[in-house]
């Protein structure tokens, strides 16, 4: 090895593994994260001398820098991302299980000698501010410095989490990370290493990560999927608390109220945008404010008086860079606007960055994210995209403008409601509240989205996707609602359970809903709900806002259409039922007994049968 930098931690277990693993991957050198702001410039400079980055007009986009990924590695691959539990059955059926033992022996093979030619970077870090009693600590060993400097945003880094690795008082996170890349001696490199070969691997028992052969977002950023959901749900389910693909969002009424809301939407269903909402012109005139507490990662758990409290693990924003623009998400613009990486969106001529969504008129001219021209010409006569659909922005959340004050409070923020969404263009009211705990769960778990967009009057394929979280739930799912119903059964105050649709079409193709800024007006029937001000009509899916109930002031909007998009049709919900039916028979092994109890009462709600009805009280939130 050429060198090694100072180790900047005295926990002989980590210095012991830090060792085995270096002979291993075999790596030139070994550098521990200090996570200074010293550091993170020279490794960004070091990647523009290398390729990885460019670095932006500084005067238009100051500290801001570009990387373009191969074409191969450009977004998380659920194909290859494993649940290693001890057996098939705890992993369940949602997930790609391989015998822990030769997964290993692969693994093995694979590391042998892959950091080659290349740094081993040991970066620690917390997932939650380092000093919350709920924050968890990783340490990732990579030969990428792209995931050091994008971690370095998202996570809080370097020498004051080896302080508390030193203190030996939380329990580390082992995870291993390589592009899988090894270099020759005198071989170049290229701008992107990776491997057509990957492995995103997850030992939930003995709580480590290994990842192989991809550079790219939620497989190499091992703090953020991996840890902050995978790892972390299987954690959470053994510790009682809960590790939930949602964004959190605090709202304040003209009283200076504030209501906090958790939310779970699949990805790319606009999490980020419901995080960082403004109020339309007559709610913000009133004196509503929306705060983002997070967009992406909660990790609830019970306070002592029987209420969640949640934190938002990260401290960046790795958002989904087209279709954000100041249109759509001002305050996301804002928070990209310095300190920001960019990954696979075009290059403009000033030396800016563009992408489809960002701005009404595209530039004259760009470069796309493989490195090609690209004129809007282009774009309108083959479809060409200027920026890759799943490019990037890692912004540090600090600049968002409406960052919650209580966003780093160590206890969290106290939980009032949970709202469940997708993409469907049918069936799904605008927003229904369910009727306790249980019946929520059972909307969470029955959740869907639509996989493609609908064409006009036609319905996408539904994928269920339970809680967001299939892709992201480190453990059986039927085990996960048993997890939901039990710490549900502990609350004294359990938040109110919500399920929204935005997308909802009219007969004639057509959104029924505007959206965006709009949404406010669903989140105040949600708060109201919340505090208990407003009645709701009861439909066999669950509690809906009366037309006059939903706050319309200042949207120009026909009531009739509103009315269609809370509609809860019946006919429409006898073939929803049937479809629970057919999710809930692959999960059939393990679903808790009070999910069937709960498709049974809708099913008997839709047919009128007289069968138990659901519990309706619901227990107010102090
Ligand atoms: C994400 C995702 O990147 O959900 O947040 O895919
Ligand atoms: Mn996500």
């Amino acid at each position: 090895m050429k060198s090694t930098s100072k180790p900047l931690s005295k926990n002989p277990h980590l210095i012991q593994w830090v060792k085995k693993m270096a002979a291993l991957c075999q790596p030139a050198s070994i550098h521990w994260i200090d996570g200074s702001q010293k550091e993170y410039d020279a490794l960004c400079a070091a990647m523009v001398k290398g390729g990885t980055f460019i670095k932006l007009n500084q005067k238009k986009w100051p500290g801001c820098y570009l990387a373009r990924s191969d074409a191969s590695d450009v977004a998380r691959v659920e194909d290859r991302t494993f649940i290693c539990s001890h057996s098939k059955e705890a992993a369940g059926p949602t997930n790609n299980w391989v015998n822990p033992y030769e997964m290993k022996k692969t693994l093995r093979g694979l590391f042998s000698g892959c950091m080659q030619g290349r740094t081993m970077y040991v970066l620690p870090f917390s997932m939650g501010p380092l000093d919350s009693p709920m924050a968890q600590i990783g340490v990732q060993l990579t030969d990428s410095p792209y995931a050091v400097v994008n971690m370095r945003i998202m996570a809080r880094i370097g020498k004051p989490v080896f302080e508390l690795i030193d203190k030996d008082k939380k329990r580390v996170v082992p995870c291993v990370h390589s592009v899988g890349a090894p270099l020759k001696k005198g071989q170049k490199d290229v701008a992107w290493p990776c491997n057509k070969e990957k492995y995103i691997v997850h030992f939930p028992e003995t709580r480590e990560i290994w990842s192989y052969g991809s550079g790219y977002g939620g497989n190499a950023l091992l703090g953020k999927k991996c840890f902050a959901l995978r790892i972390a749900s299987a954690m959470a389910r053994d510790e009682g608390w809960m590790a939930e693909h949602m964004l959190i969002l605090g709202v304040e009424n003209p009283q200076g109220q504030k209501t906090y809301v958790a939310a779970a939407f699949p990805s790319a269903c606009g999490k980020t945008n419901f995080a960082m909402m403004i109020p339309p012109p007559a709610f913000a005139k009133k004196g509503w404010k929306v705060w983002t507490v997070g967009d992406d990662i909660a990790w609830i758990k019970p306070d002592a008086n029987g209420r969640l409290r949640a934190i938002n693990p990260e401290a960046g924003f790795f958002g989904v860079a087209p279709g954000t623009g100041d249109h759509t998400n001002p305050n996301a613009m804002k928070s990209l606007a310095k300190n920001t990486i960019f990954t696979n969106v075009a290059l403009t001529d000033d030396g800016g960055v563009w992408w489809e969504g960002m701005t009404d008129t595209p530039p004259a001219h760009a470069i796309d994210w493989q490195g090609h021209d690209w004129t809007p010409a282009l774009g309108k006569e083959k479809g060409a995209k200027a920026a890759h659909p799943n490019a990037r922005f890692t912004a540090p959340a600090k600049q968002c403008p409406t960052m919650d004050s209580e966003w780093e409070n160590p206890e969290g923020v106290p939980i009032h409601a949970i709202v469940f969404g997708g993409r469907r263009a049918t069936t799904m009211p605008l927003v229904y509240q369910a009727f306790n705990w249980s019946s929520g769960v059972y909307v969470g778990a029955t959740m869907g989205s639509e996989m493609t967009a609908a064409a006009a009057g036609t319905i996408g394929k539904v994928r269920r996707d339970p809680m967001a979280m299939l892709p992201f739930c480190g453990y059986d799912m039927g085990e996960y609602f048993a997890h939901w119903l039990r710490v549900g059964e502990k609350l004294e105050s359990p938040p109110r359970m919500f399920l929204v649709n935005w997308f909802r079409k009219g007969s004639d193709g057509r959104f029924l809903w505007p959206g965006y800024t709009e949404n406010m007006r669903v989140l105040q029937w949600v708060v109201d709900r919340v505090h208990g001000r407003v009645p709701a009509g009861t439909t066999v899916a669950g509690l809906v806002p009366r037309l006059g109930d939903l706050n319309l002031s200042g949207l120009a909007i026909d009531p009739l259409q509103v009315r269609a998009a809370l509609e809860v049709d019946e006919a429409e919900w006898v073939d929803e039922v049937k479809l629970q039916g057919e999710h809930f028979a692959k999960l059939a092994a393990t679903m808790p007994p009070e999910l069937v109890r709960q498709r049974e009462a809708l099913r008997a709600r839709l047919s009128n049968r007289s069968i138990e009805a659901p519990d309706m009280r619901v227990p107010a939130v102090p």
